[in-house]
């Protein structure tokens, strides 16, 4: 086997032909990692991996994270608690599979809310609707060299609060109490322009919209300068949006990327597999 790296766009993702996730040599393996680095997403389409072959390729990265605190508490396929389902799919008794039912996922990246959120996420898919449930990315170091002077002044040398009341769903985290005060709510601070450990560039890290802050202004100031930086960042040139076949499995740096899905028909199926990498460091800034 030899893999080919193929961009898909300039800012964020790359797809790699010619790869069986099943039995994958170190060369190509380090070529898989080394696109990672590169291009923060990375696809493998027409995989055909069962719950152990998507465990062995995931912590080929490195330690796995267990999955989030969702709205439903922790929810994997029996015997593999690494793996944690994303699906709308009920049970026979009528409970959720998996998280974040078929709405829209707002645009975020995963769990900043911890101190150590993890490096990576996987994705690898089972079951698909017909139409809707695409999944977005952004490209954040692109966004981050293309900030205007002005705005790039406003967030240096400041930290973000990353809030931890809500997922990307808009659910309520398990034993969190709602509040949209910033300051009451859990998270973690973290410096608003990052340095990507493996590779040295600075990243935009915003977490999520709601209940974010930054520091050092008031309320209405800091939402000022949210609007501002997320109204750049979502922008298309630094954004690729995916489109889901059988057997895609999707990677991205949580650190460099943020992701968020459509809404899909409720009453069709969509059943996604995913691991997480550990953190293998605490995000640092990009001027330390
Ligand atoms: C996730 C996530 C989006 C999707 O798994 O972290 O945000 O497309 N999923 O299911
Ligand atoms: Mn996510």
């Amino acid at each position: 086997m030899s893999v080919t790296v193929r961009p898909v766009t300039s800012a964020v993702g790359a797809e790699i032909l010619g790869a069986d996730l099943r039995k994958l040599g170190d060369a190509d393996f380090r070529a898989i990692q080394e696109a990672w680095y590169g291009h923060s997403m990375i696809l493998l389409r027409g995989q055909q991996l069962s719950d152990d072959d998507l465990l062995a390729f995931s912590r080929r990265f490195g330690e796995l994270d267990p999955p989030p605190n969702q709205e439903r508490g922790r929810i994997s396929p029996p015997g593999y608690p690494d793996i944690y389902v994303v699906s709308n799919v009920l049970d026979k008794k009528g409970e959720p599979i998996g998280a974040l039912g078929a709405g829209e996922a707002v645009w975020h990246t995963d769990m900043s809310y911890l101190d150590m959120p993890p490096d990576a996420s996987m994705l690898y898919s089972l079951e698909i609707p017909a139409n809707g449930g695409n999944t977005w990315f952004c490209g954040m170091q692109a966004a981050c060299d293309a900030l205007p002077a002005d705005l790039a002044r406003k967030i240096e040398g400041r930290r973000i609060k990353h809030d931890g009341t809500y997922n990307s769903g808009g659910y309520l985290r398990k034993g969190v109490t709602p509040t949209d005060d910033p300051m009451a709510a859990p998270g973690a601070w973290h410096p608003a322009i990052l340095r990507h450990p493996a590779n040295g560039r600075a990243t935009l890290y915003l977490g999520r919209r709601r209940n974010s802050y930054v520091e050092g202004y008031d309320r209405a100031e800091s939402d000022a300068v949210l609007e501002a930086l997320w109204a750049h960042v979502t922008q298309p040139q630094f954004v690729y949006e995916h489109v889901w076949k059988l057997g895609d499995l999707v990677m991205w740096d949580n650190r460099s990327t943020m992701h968020r899905r459509d809404p899909f028909d409720g009453e069709a199926r969509r059943i996604m597999h995913r691991t997480q990498i550990k953190g293998s460091a605490r995000p640092v800034a990009f001027a330390a």
